[in-house]
């Protein structure tokens, strides 16, 4: 196999090459004065197990038509088979039509991925796991939520802390995160408002009292859900917070927000590059590898 990491996952591409002991090839990368993408393999992918690694968190377009220009070449010169590394997927929450007439961007993405005839395609804690079940190619859905924990259990000694979840859809992401650390779990019940995208959080009775507690999200995009989920584990009396998430997109000054608000640490990983990416998933994405490639 020959990894290809492309210009927005370019650390991770060669973390993961590094445990594989395989090949890495960087792409030539440039921008036109209009602001279009350039890409170039730099070197043979013909008849090649190629592996492309990109995410698309922000700035999603461009990292997206990048992503979609190295599919599309890697077919064209013959490629024998291509995996697509794609540990944050742009455009995947818009699940649904809520409102008439609104896109369902997920849906958009599975047929680009499906017209390109991507080969397999690996995702991490994609946001719902029953959406991509419509994506009409083998796909695995990976979770960082275990490396995550363990993080939280061995570097910041939280031993049997709270693991709380700021909706329920977040719900078996603290399922998964309490084996590890050994103490209960729960969650918030979040409203968001459609048109203002306000959210609101229900009263709920989770017993956090005197305990350390961590709030486990898929994401961060604005920030705005962790901040009120900050706020209801302080009105509970939780004696610390800890934020953690799979993919800190941390628009704006949410990290500050976040930190103002009470929490002691946030901390993500590098399924998007960011300052709080401090755990990463290259070993998960290796073993992924090892076991498609039996290598
Ligand atoms: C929502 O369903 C997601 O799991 C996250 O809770 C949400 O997308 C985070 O967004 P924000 O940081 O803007 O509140």
């Amino acid at each position: 196999m020959i990894i290809v990491p492309g210009p927005a996952s370019t650390d991770l591409g060669l973390k993961i090459g590094h445990l594989l002991k395989a090949k890495v090839i960087p792409v030539e990368y440039k921008r036109f004065p209009d602001g279009e993408s350039y890409l170039r393999f730099t070197e043979e992918l013909e008849n090649e197990n190629v592996v492309i690694v990109q995410t698309t968190g922000p700035p999603q377009d461009s990292n997206l038509i990048q992503l979609l220009l190295m599919i599309d070449a890697a077919r064209d010169i013959n490629a024998k088979s291509i995996t697509t590394v794609v540990p944050y997927v742009a455009y995947a929450r818009q699940d649904n039509r809520f409102r008439p007439g609104e896109a369902i961007s997920s849906k958009t993405m599975f047929k680009l991925f499906e017209s390109l005839r991507v080969d397999h395609f690996i995702t991490v804690n994609f946001h719902s796991s029953d959406i991509l079940n419509l994506l009409r190619i083998p796909h695995e859905n990976l979770s960082a939520i275990p490396s995550l924990a363990d993080y939280m259990l061995n570097k910041l000694n939280l031993i049997g802390a709270f693991s709380l979840a700021p909706d329920e859809g977040a719900k078996k992401i603290v399922e998964e995160s309490s084996r590890i650390l050994g103490g209960e779990y729960g969650w918030l019940k979040k409203r968001r408002d459609r048109v203002t995208g306000k959210i609101s959080v229900d009263l709920v009775s989770v017993n956090v009292k005197g305990k350390d507690t961590i709030i486990f999200d898929d994401m961060i995009s604005s920030g705005s859900t962790m901040i009120s989920a900050t706020n209801t584990l302080k009105a509970l009396g939780a004696r610390s917070i800890y934020v953690a998430c799979v993919h800190p997109l941390l628009i704006g000054n949410s990290r500050e927000r976040i930190l103002m608000e009470g929490a002691l640490k946030i901390v993500g990983t590098d399924c998007i590059q960011s300052p709080v990416s401090i755990v990463s998933i290259a070993p998960l994405i290796a073993e992924a590898l090892r076991r498609r490639f039996r290598v």
